[in-house]
This record gives C-alpha cells, sequence and structure tokens, in this order.
C-alpha cells in the first residue's frame, strides 16, 4: 500500500489557501461571559424572524416551483426586477439583466477574482481592506497594490499618480461606504475623481457596498456605480455587488452583483459551472419579504440600533482611553478602527484582552501585503450598550497590562 502525499498532489491554488489566523480569535469569543468586538456579523435582535417565517411559508406552498426546483443561474427574476427597479430609483440606469444574484457577496468577489486575475496580476486596493478578500483571492496569486486610507476614503492622488506613471491594475477594489474594518465613507469629491480617473485611465472599479445603507445621519451617498450611470450615461466602469446580509440575514445567503452586460453575462457563465445557481428558496424569501415592503420598514430599525450602539462605544472610548489611541468614528456600519501607540502590538494585546473576556480583531489581518502591528478592528454591531461600555472597561485593564 502506497500513502499519498497529499500536498503534491493539490494544485498550486490550493497549496496557496490559509485558514485565518483570526479562527482562535473567533473560537474563544464563545466563551461565556465574552464580550465580542471581534464580529462582524449582524445584530441577531434585528433580525425579521416573523416576516421571514411568513414569507418562507408563502415561498414553499404558493410559488413552489419558483421555490423548490432548479432555477436560473442568473438568479430569481422577480428578485433581478426589483433590484433593478430599486437601484434605478437611487441613480442607478441598469436593466434586470444586468443583476446576477450570487451566494452572498463573498461569492460576487470570488467570481471577480476567477474573471480577471491570473497569477501576478496587479489589484488596487484598499489598505487595508476586507480580510476575506484575500482569503478569497489568495489561491489565485495577485500581486497587490495597497493604497493608502485617509478619513474621506482612499488616497485618490496616490492612485492617480500611479496610473499616471503607467501601471495599469486589472481594477480597484473598494468598499465605498463605512468600509470593513475602519468605518470611513469616500467623500462625494473622492467619489467623482474616482469615477473620473476610472473613465480616464479605462480601469475597472469593484465596489463592494454592503454597509451603505446602514447609515445613521441623512440619505446614503450614491455609489461609485451610480455616478458612472449619471456621468457616462449608463454603468461602463463600476461592477458594484451589495447584499441582504446586513439588511435581511445572512444566512439566506443571498445578495448580488451589477455590471456592464458583457461582465454580467462573464459572471454568469462562472457561476453555472460553480453552483448552477444561488438557493431558489432563499432568493423567493428574500423577494417576498423586499415586495411586503420590508427594507422600508426595517431599515431604519437597523440604522437605529447601530446608531446607539455606536454612540456607546465613542463615548466609552472617549471616556475611558489612555492618551495616544485613535479612533475613527463612522457615521454608519458596524465597524471603529482603533490605532495605538507605535509600541503596543495588537496580536499580543489580544491575548490579554481574551483573558480579561473582551475579544477585538488585531488589524494585521486586514493588510493584503502586511502593516502596521498597532491597530485594531472593533465592531459594535452586537453587543448592547451597556456592555459596549464594560467592554472598553475590560480592553482598557488588557492595555494597562500591557
Ligand atoms: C466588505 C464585505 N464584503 C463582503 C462581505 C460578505 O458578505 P456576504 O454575507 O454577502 O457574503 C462582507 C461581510 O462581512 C464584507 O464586510
Amino acid at each position: 500500500m502506497t500513502n499519498i502525499d497529499w500536498t503534491q498532489r493539490f494544485s498550486t491554488g490550493a497549496n496557496e489557501m490559509r485558514g485565518s489566523a483570526l479562527r482562535i480569535i473567533f473560537k474563544e469569543t464563545r466563551k461565556p461571559g465574552m464580550i465580542s468586538l471581534a464580529g462582524g456579523t449582524p445584530a441577531p435582535a434585528v433580525f425579521p424572524v416573523e416576516d421571514i417565517a411568513a414569507a418562507s411559508e408563502r415561498a414553499i406552498i404558493q410559488k413552489t416551483i419558483d421555490s423548490l426546483q432548479y432555477g436560473l443561474t442568473e438568479g430569481y427574476t422577480p428578485l433581478r426586477e426589483y433590484l433593478a427597479e430599486r437601484m434605478n430609483g437611487n441613480g442607478f440606469k441598469i436593466g434586470a439583466d444586468q443583476v446576477q444574484i450570487t451566494v452572498g457577496s463573498q461569492q460576487a468577489i470570488d467570481i471577480v477574482g476567477r474573471l480577471f486575475l491570473d497569477p501576478g496580476t496587479q489589484v488596487a486596493i484598499e489598505d487595508p481592506t476586507y480580510m476575506s478578500v484575500i482569503t478569497a483571492w489568495a489561491p489565485l496569486r495577485p500581486a497587490y497594490l495597497p493604497i493608502k486610507m485617509e478619513e474621506d476614503g482612499l488616497d485618490v492622488d496616490a492612485l492617480d499618480a500611479m496610473l499616471k506613471s503607467g501601471v495599469k491594475p486589472a481594477f480597484l477594489y473598494t468598499i465605498s461606504a463605512f468600509q470593513n474594518p475602519m468605518g470611513v465613507t469616500i467623500s462625494m469629491e473622492k467619489r467623482r475623481r474616482l469615477i473620473e480617473i476610472a473613465a480616464k485611465y479605462g480601469m475597472p472599479i469593484v465596489e463592494d457596498d454592503p454597509y451603505g445603507e446602514l447609515v445613521f445621519e441623512g440619505k446614503p451617498m450614491p455609489p461609485l456605480a451610480a455616478l458612472d450611470c449619471q456621468m457616462h450615461g449608463e454603468l461602463r466602469h463600476v461592477i458594484y455587488m451589495s447584499t441582504f446580509s446586513k439588511l435581511v440575514s445572512p444566512g439566506l445567503r443571498t445578495a448580488w452583483a451589477v455590471g456592464p452586460k458583457e461582465v454580467v453575462a462573464k459572471m454568469t457563465l462562472a457561476k453555472q459551472g460553480m453552483d448552477l445557481h444561488a438557493s431558489a428558496l432563499s432568493q423567493v424569501i428574500v423577494h417576498e419579504v423586499c415586495v411586503d415592503g420590508l427594507l422600508e420598514r426595517h431599515v431604519p430599525l437597523i440604522r437605529q440600533t447601530y446608531k446607539t450602539r455606536r454612540d456607546a462605544l465613542l463615548s466609552a472610548l472617549e471616556e475611558q482611553m489612555p492618551d495616544g489611541f485613535h479612533w475613527t468614528k463612522p457615521a454608519g456600519g458596524m465597524f471603529v478602527w482603533l490605532t495605538m501607540p507605535d509600541n503596543f502590538d495588537s496580536q499580543k494585546l489580544v491575548r490579554l484582552a481574551l483573558d480579561r473576556l473582551v475579544a477585538f480583531v488585531p488589524g494585521f489581518s486586514f493588510y493584503a501585503n502586511g502593516g502596521p502591528a498597532n491597530t485594531a478592528r472593533l465592531s459594535f454591531a452586537n453587543p448592547s450598550p451597556e456592555m459596549l461600555h464594560e467592554g472598553v472597561r475590560r480592553l482598557v485593564e488588557a492595555i494597562k497590562a500591557y
């Protein structure tokens, strides 16, 4: 009998796959009494349980074939039509044939990688960025061009200078509003400039927008994709993705991507080989709750819940944090980004914090090419305001012990 050496058998891409170094932290967040500022998950308190239960029954009993039979790879047509109409109400100019339903935005990220990246392909990326993008694209081995982040979004001048010097990234990946992990949002002025730059250099933009609607004051800013439609009469430069994960429920795994027709057709082809289509049942449920007006009723409640929690976290930080610590003040979303004095290593601090029953995510995992050790992501979405105050108290104890 010969033993198989699996590492030798795996593809180069498979051997590039890495588990998250954060699994240990996420495992520890389940400990009794732990206050977790680590998770990026929505608050279960805002799951619209009754609406989803009623919609599920309607989906199965009244829309049996739509929900229980195989469906189209593009997605459930009424849901695509609903989304196109809703986005057009927000400044897009797209047809339902430009909407691809995906299994979470995570799948749209995976598909975009497969469509555009070969080993060594350059990608402009925010520094720091969403860590699961780095995980998703690792097997494809792209070369990252990190763009510095500022309080009003990525450093557009730096991007412009890079493009001017002749560098041609396959695309820019950006989380335009309430960015994960920093909580910052691209200003209106920078949004316009980004679309101008995309047009000038013919650079595609991949806009990931799971949080844009979770704005705490005023109205959401127009996505880059909407501006592209307005400035060019149609969607030309932006591949846009958003998700029901933060608006309805992540367990339904229903999201959507929008782009120029040629790109969406390729996305559909890629998806066909991956899973034929997203869950038909989930899509019908989501469509049922949407046409029932859930988003109009429910999104204001989510905003209010997270706003109260953001206020609690910011005031706790203000009251308790020692000198030398700085943090972002997000106007929406779920995350605050903490910068510590230079001599702090947040990977070491997190051990002391976990011992004191508070968890956060060390910043290092959000940098595609590595970055400073003294940063951390704090999420305010899950703990109650009282727990956020207590969580910061424990964090400050850990800092003192450090
Ligand atoms: C920036 C960003 N993109 C994509 C996702 C994935 O979302 P989904 O649940 O739709 O796969 C997340 C989830 O936290 C995220 O923060």
